[in-house]
């Protein structure tokens, strides 16, 4: 069997992980208790990845080892068996969107053939996405917003004031904001949850044109690897507010720390993009239970052939 194949022939098992992340944080909706949420998700996952019949490796999880006890980065999971899988994780995308009841939490995990996922440290990271049929360079991250919704318009052949921009709500991104508006753009803001948003731009979810802001570096990897399934165009590049996290990038390998990667370096190889959710959103559906059954709806995307399937699981509670 082609790595490739053997990838793919992880998908249920993966599905199923996902799904278990989502149904324990599930618990914890409109509690208050984010860490409580974060960490029912972290263990059912676990649990679940150390199913997969695989030698899975986590190069984007829940930490480094010394601050993390479980999904850290360098954590080996699976049975041992089967092909080798990079693992780019976020048990619980949205701990405060679940904690308050809202909109859009997902348990996501990306599995990639190893060395396909760029080794992101847990720094912020400035990120543009857009979605396929584009031409090559039609958004840059170094241009204004005001130059990328011009030039997207032009690209799409529409008027500027069609360009929806999705943000994350944060004071940060005042001058985006500023920008888009003053180029005669919508923007879309969001309270969490920027994995979502990228996707959004490529046509998944939420109908936005554009995903432009610094949010997690590990989501960022995340959003390219379902941009690499679905097709779209992605440019990213890492921010460090201190040498700490210029230190905690060298630990797993950055050496130009301005480098602006594209969507071919966040995201190299054949990969599968998994989102259970949690809550309701604009991707699937939130956990429910009805007559004795919990029910879950999972996005699962898979780069070998850009296949987009949403699966309805019901399962007795
Ligand atoms: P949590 O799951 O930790 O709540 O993170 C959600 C999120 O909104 C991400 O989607 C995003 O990348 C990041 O937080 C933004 O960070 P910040 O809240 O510090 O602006």
């Amino acid at each position: 069997m082609s790595d490739t194949h053997a990838l793919s022939s992880l998908a249920l098992q993966a599905v199923r992980a996902a799904e278990a992340a989502a149904v324990a944080a599930s618990a914890w909706i409109g509690k208050g208790e984010k860490e409580l949420a974060d960490q029912a998700a972290v263990d059912a996952l676990r649990t679940g990845l150390n199913a997969m019949p695989m030698k899975g490796r986590i190069v984007i999880g829940e930490g480094e080892r010394d601050e993390a006890p479980m999904l850290y980065i360098g954590e080996e999971v699976g049975t041992g068996e089967g092909p080798e899988i990079d693992i780019a994780l976020d048990p619980l995308e949205g701990t405060t969107l679940t904690a308050t009841g809202q909109a859009n939490a997902l348990a996501v995990v990306s599995f990639a053939l190893r060395g396909g996922l760029l080794h992101a440290p847990d720094t912020y990271m400035d990120k543009i996405a857009v979605g396929p049929g584009l031409p090559a360079g039609v958004v840059d991250l170094d241009a204004s917003p005001e130059e990328n919704v011009k030039n997207l318009a032009k690209a799409k052949g529409v008027d500027v004031s069609d360009i929806t921009v999705c943000v994350l709500d944060r004071p940060r991104h005042k001058p985006i904001i500023d920008g888009v508006k003053a180029a005669g753009g919508r923007v879309r803001l969001i309270p969490d949850g920027d994995v979502a948003g990228a996707m959004g731009a490529a046509g998944l979810g939420v109908g936005v044109d554009m995903y432009i802001g610094q949010g997690g570096a590990p989501e960022g990897v995340l959003a390219a690897s379902a941009l690499r399934c679905i097709g779209g165009q992605m440019q990213a590049r890492l921010v460090f507010r201190n040498e700490d996290e210029k230190a905690r990038a060298t630990r797993v390998g950055v050496t130009d720390f301005d480098r602006k990667y594209d969507l071919a370096e966040l995201a190299a190889s054949h990969c599968l993009f998994v989102a259970a959710g949690v809550t309701d959103g604009d991707l699937v559906d939130g956990v429910t239970k009805s007559g004795g059954l919990v029910n879950t709806h999972t996005l699962l995307l898979d780069s070998a052939d850009h296949s987009v399937r949403r699966i309805r699981t019901a399962r007795p509670a």
